[in-house]
């Protein structure tokens, strides 16, 4: 597993890339660097939501494409690109006798499953990408740079994934992906909540999606209320520059902390929809009350106290030094609206995070009382 270190290329001047849109755009790191060689690339899970970003980001940088996946999800989505069939859960066997520039694993949840597939191809690969999440943290009442304390588990056989488990889960995961990988053929990204075209969470999504139903909206806390997110885009963007540029090491995805709040987001998505709403900020304490926290209610936003805590903030210094360019988040908004506004009615037609509307409705006219 041996290779010559090729020099790191920092990203280069940012351009402008204002077009047609009137956004303030940004040209991205790769623009500026100089061509590679095509890399072969395996995708573990390349068809979900933040996969197929990747895919497509390599194919246009004239990489080559070889997904692994069990079939079900978007099967037809990459009908030309070599697809090898398996589950994560056991079944490896399709891999066995490939070589591979560089791996990215986007479909590990589970430690026993990383540890199996890192294992497999450290001996067949140069890189390992692992897709983790800011999840790992140990604490989210402060703020988190890429070597605070992590989360742990008790018993470190568990292998079901809930809302619980999930963030020592994927710490475990990283612990497994370093003791098999060498430190200098690892990478390992941690995203705060994707957003953008593809996301089926509607996390992110919800916000901009109600506002452009006008009327009275329901905002939590103030909109002096930090939050981050990453662009799957530009995720997807610094994936390929980590296998292009060979970048190591752990990064946080976010944009930076208290770059971005409530308010804007309001401001944005009324700006993206051309759609005014009457913006109803509840306090955090009505929230709790209502038992807003802690579910998919209120996405994004974290209340300030309490158990669930500040939803904790991340530092984006490690990476924005190794190339990470976010693009503005009404960006994000305009292209996930036009994405949306291409699904299916089925699809469309409920949101899977969120207020529903006679639940807001509700809790407006109760916020309204409390305060005559
Ligand atoms: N969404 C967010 O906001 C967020 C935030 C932080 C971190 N992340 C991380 O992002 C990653 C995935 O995101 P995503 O939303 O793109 O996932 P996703 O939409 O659920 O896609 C999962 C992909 O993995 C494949 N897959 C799932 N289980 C598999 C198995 N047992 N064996 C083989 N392939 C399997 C799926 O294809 P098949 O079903 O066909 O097998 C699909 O291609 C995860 O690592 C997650 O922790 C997400």
């Amino acid at each position: 597993m041996k290779h010559g270190r090729r020099e790191f290329i920092k990203a280069g001047a940012l351009g402008a890339a204002a077009a047609a849109t009137g956004l303030p755009g940004l040209a991205r790191a790769s623009d500026a660097q100089q061509e590679h060689r095509p890399l072969s690339v395996l995708i573990l899970g390349g068809t979900g939501f933040i996969g197929p970003h990747m895919v497509r980001e390599a194919l246009r940088r004239g990489h080559s494409v070889t997904l692994f996946n069990r079939g079900r999800t978007n099967a037809s989505l990459f009908p030309d690109l070599e697809t090898i069939k398996g589950d994560r859960d056991g079944g490896l066997d399709g891999l066995a006798g490939h070589d591979w520039d560089a791996v990215v694993d986007n479909s590990g949840y589970v430690p026993r499953h990383v540890q199996e597939s890192t294992r497999m191809l450290a001996a067949h690969s140069q890189r390992y990408i692992f897709i983790s999440t800011v999840s790992v943290y140990a604490d989210f009442n402060s703020h988190n740079e890429e070597d605070s304390p992590l989360a742990s588990i008790d018993d470190e056989s568990i292998e079901e994934v809930t809302g619980e488990t999930y963030g020592a889960l994927k710490a475990l995961c990283e612990k497994r992906a370093a003791a098999e990988i060498d430190s200098d053929q690892l990478t390992i990204l941690r995203p705060t909540y994707i957003a953008g075209p593809g996301d089926h969470t509607d996390r992110f999504s919800y916000w901009p999606i109600r506002t452009r139903r006008g009327g009275s909206m329901v905002w939590p806390g103030t909109p002096a209320d930090a939050i981050q997110v990453v662009d799957v885009r530009d995720l997807a963007n610094f994936v390929v520059d980590c296998l292009e540029n060979e970048i190591s090491g752990t990064y946080n995805m976010v944009n930076a902390p208290n770059s971005y709040t409530m308010g804007e987001l309001l401001a944005d998505s009324q700006a993206m929809t051309a759609t005014s709403v009457e913006p109803v900020w509840i306090s955090e304490g009505f929230a709790y009350e209502q038992g807003l926290i802690g579910g998919r209610q209120l996405p994004i936003w974290h209340p300030k106290t309490g158990e669930s805590g500040a939803g904790g903030s991340f530092s984006v210094d490690r990476a924005r030094k190794a190339g990470l360019r976010g693009r503005p988040e009404r960006e994000t908004i305009r292209d996930l609206l036009s994405w949306w506004d291409t699904l299916p009615v089925e699809r469309t037609g409920k949101l899977r995070a969120g207020l529903d509307p006679a639940r807001e409705a509700e809790l407006i006219a109760a916020w309204m009382a409390r305060k005559a």
